[in-house]
């Protein structure tokens, strides 16, 4: 428990100085935006579309791990297509009057971002479908047998959804989005580029290498990027006077305890306990989350994913494994055929 609400506070601060540092290294049109060509190149085309018949863009719904730049791309088109962005998110709206509110709020071609809204309950959900799809609300006026339902015009929006949880979605939102991206963890050379621009606007010193070691470290992900880039920093200033070569990030982040993989402790702590106590058998989710004492649901947005995508696990109908990819990182090697 202590574990869990300390990592909490850490992941609080951290936030804090993402908000403060952040927005500065976010670029604010798509052609500054690294990574992403597919999404990019489909949000070029719709969004040149829309501006010629002089109407708003479809609705857009982005998901996949979180860091990857879903409120940084909705940023970028609100700024592209020349309109608001009026942001929100899932759990931040409790009631259906505030959803109504909201949405009336809007001006003609504004874009709404809702973030998390995997999280929306389904009454509130309810007042989306007529919104998204015929820019009408209907809202209940009175009470009991006087009660009658009002139908309100909204000015023409574009919602953008984001989740790191597509499945959790029902069917009736997500079908009601034109526009549906997967955004995918970054490759090295993109995260070394996004780093390279980071340390230009933060006016760090870097070479290219430092900025590669760095990347190798960062999971695919560009806000671990630029948040190791600020600890990588911190070395340097005091040790290096404050140039970050391949030796001071190697350095310093293997003092993080972030790994040649970009492995952390809890990625760590999770195979080492798929090996040692599962000896490498399947393992179902929960029981995994219990055995390390985290919650099932990060375990998912923030952990598999990566070691997914080093193929260091696998998902089978039957849980989670190591793979032999997996074992090696630890320099062991996984029995042809385990019970
Ligand atoms: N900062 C965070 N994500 C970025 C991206 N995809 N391109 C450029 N800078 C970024």
């Amino acid at each position: 428990m202590y574990e869990t609400e300390e990592r909490r506070i850490l992941t609080a601060a951290f936030q804090q100085e993402d908000q403060s540092t952040e927005p500065k290294l976010r670029p604010n049109a798509l052609d500054s935006y690294i990574g992403q060509e597919r999404v990019k190149e489909n949000l070029r085309v719709f969004m040149e579309a829309a501006k010629q018949r002089k109407e708003p863009l479809d609705h857009v719904l982005l998901y996949g791990p979180p860091g990857l730049g879903k409120t940084t791309l909705s940023n970028i088109i609100a700024n592209e297509m020349g309109v608001q962005l009026r942001t929100t998110s899932g759990p931040a709206i409790e009631r259906a009057g505030d959803m109504a509110a909201i949405l009336n709020s809007l001006n003609e071609g504004d874009i709404l971002f809702i973030d998390e809204i995997h999280r929306l309950n389904r009454m509130i959900e309810e007042i989306l479908y007529p919104a998204m799809e015929d820019f009408v609300i209907d809202i209940m006026i009175g009470k009991g047998s006087g009660a009658r339902s009002v139908r309100l015009d909204l000015p023409k929006f574009t919602l953008i959804g984001a989740t790191t949880r597509i499945g959790l979605l029902t069917a009736p939102l997500r079908d009601r989005f034109g526009v549906v991206h997967r955004l995918e963890p970054y490759q090295v050379e993109d995260l070394t580029k996004i780093l390279l621009r980071s340390a230009d606007v933060l006016q760090i010193k870097i070479e290219p290498e430092g900025a590669q070691e760095i990347a190798r470290r960062s999971r695919g992900t560009p806000r671990i990027a630029n948040r190791l880039l600020r600890r990588v920093r911190d070395f340097a200033q005091v040790r290096y006077e404050g140039v970050i070569t391949q030796e001071v990030a190697a350095f310093a982040l293997d003092l993080l305890e972030v790994d040649k993989a970009g492995l952390d402790q809890i990625d760590r702590k999770m195979l080492m306990a798929m090996i040692e106590r599962f000896s490498g058998r399947p393992v179902g989710l929960d029981t995994l989350a219990a055995s390390i004492n985290e919650e099932a649901e990060t375990i998912e947005d923030v952990y598999e994913p990566y070691l997914l995508q080093l193929g260091y696990i696998q998902r089978t109908p039957r849980g989670r494994v190591v793979t032999p990819r997996g074992y090696a990182h630890f320099g062991l090697k996984k029995a042809e055929k385990e019970e």
